[in-house]
């Protein structure tokens, strides 16, 4: 349970996605925000509702967020060339599993079918919703933009291409607003601009939008599946650290809305990962200096990335802090036993048994002694909080059933989902 005043409002979480976004991929962060606008002025000048509107530019905003957990290289958004339904697919499923966004997951699901003549309205039985479609549009526009050249020069040449597809790409109606809407400069310099992001904010209402403590747990929950589920060998770790840090709270006698908060700071305390290449994050072998830098990052991005988010400051400053050690050696900022509060020292036991206890991609998962012992040393060595690791090894049958029940179901969902992962890999082989 959380106190009923923790809420945050949807443009804050949205943001958090923004940002994250833009520090794994630059090209992608700019490409949803081109989209976003794009989609906002198709659908204002459509005369959408206002609600209908930050639906919109909200699917808009998040449109390709499954690619960050199928592609490496999103700078050449290359998932939007090859085989294009998976990523939409796997968007949809993210989406679908938190309730404020569920109701975007049809629109992103669909957000690369041609119109073809009125086909497209259905699919397989199944109703294309006429959002998919005008994203459709914004994103093909918005991807035909040369950010290198001369926006105002390209203008004629890019409305002529949207407008040549004209029935088989795009829908008539779509294409008209968009044909007038794209006939004046100041469209083409929003959209082209650097700081496109905060021309759309300016002109979006969705302040009003607000989402409460247990959709707030929801959130959590949902973007740890993204950091998890970039890599099978890391598909189930923050569910383990998660549920293994509340029932640790639970027992070292932190109040109830603390264990919830808790909850989703072991959700939450690798979303920095989201930067770091998965090829370091599953090699097997001894990282080098650089690989060991890059991973030792993610503990600082993790940080910046909840930043955003001011309700979050308490569950930023846990999951954050959960490399730092007593002795002030560990990182990023360095703290020592007397700036590091409780819950981050726990949060730090909890995700070091939870590593120990799974399968990493250099050895196998340890036995309770062997983690025990390690938990010990770990003591004596000044980096982990001896209270907490006597109250885990006491605990200890409790504790791990917690965290396997966790793993079980975020291993069952990534399996439900695996079939799109293995599209992408048979996509990878044949074309290397
Ligand atoms: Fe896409
Ligand atoms: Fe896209
Ligand atoms: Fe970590």
């Amino acid at each position: 349970m959380l106190p009923q005043d923790f809420r945050s409002s949807l443009s804050q979480l949205v943001k958090s996605i923004s940002v994250a976004i833009k520090l794994i991929s630059p090209a992608m962060g700019r490409h949803h925000d081109q989209v976003a606008y794009i989609a906002f002025r198709l659908a204002e000048h459509l005369g959408y509702s206002e609600e209908q509107i930050i639906k919109i530019t909200l699917a808009a905003f998040l449109h390709d967020i499954g690619a960050v957990s199928l592609e490496e290289n999103l700078d050449q958004l290359r998932f939007e060339k090859d085989n294009v339904h998976i990523h939409a697919e796997l968007g949809a499923l993210f989406l679908g599993a938190f309730a404020p966004f569920r109701s975007l997951a049809p629109i992103i699901k669909h957000h690369h079918q041609r119109w073809n003549y009125g086909e497209g309205a259905c699919i397989n039985h199944e109703s294309v919703p006429a959002e998919s479609h005008l994203i459709h549009l914004a994103d093909r526009a918005a991807v035909l933009i040369n950010n290198q050249t001369n926006i105002l020069i390209h203008k004629q040449n890019l409305r002529e291409r949207i407008s040549q597809q004209k029935g088989k790409v795009f829908s008539p109606e779509h294409v008209a607003a968009f044909m007038d809407i794209s006939s004046k400069d100041y469209f083409w310099l929003d959209c082209a601009s650097n700081g496109v992001y905060e021309v759309l904010e300016g002109l979006f209402k969705w302040e009003s939008v607000l989402i409460g403590s247990e959709a707030l747990l929801d959130f959590s929950r949902f973007l740890s599946r993204i950091v998890d589920f970039r890599s099978p060998l890391n598909a189930n770790h923050s569910s383990g650290v998660a549920a293994s840090s509340a029932a640790l709270a639970r027992i070292a006698g932190f109040k109830p809305e603390e264990c919830t908060m808790m909850l989703m700071g072991g959700y939450l305390h690798d979303i920095g990962k989201l930067v770091v290449p998965v090829a370091i994050l599953e090699k097997d072998t001894a990282l080098d200096q650089n690989e060991r830098s890059i991973i030792k990052a993610h503990a600082y991005y993790t940080h910046h990335i909840l930043t955003v988010i001011p309700e979050f400051q308490q569950i930023n400053q846990w999951a954050s802090h959960h490399h730092e050690r007593l002795d002030g050696k560990g990182y990023p900022f360095a703290l020592d036993e007397k700036d590091l509060t409780p819950g981050a020292q726990l949060m730090a036991v909890a995700d070091i048994y939870t590593a120990l206890n799974e399968d990493r991609p250099y050895r196998k998962a340890m036995s309770r002694q062997q983690s025990t012992s390690v938990l010990h040393e770990m003591v004596k060595e000044r980096a982990l909080n001896n209270e907490y690791v006597g109250l885990l090894e006491k605990n200890f049958d409790e504790i791990d059933y917690f965290r396997c029940e966790a793993q079980r179901i975020s291993n069952e969902e990534y399996h439900n989902m695996n079939p799109l992962f293995m599209g992408k890999c048979q996509k990878e082989s044949k074309d290397t």
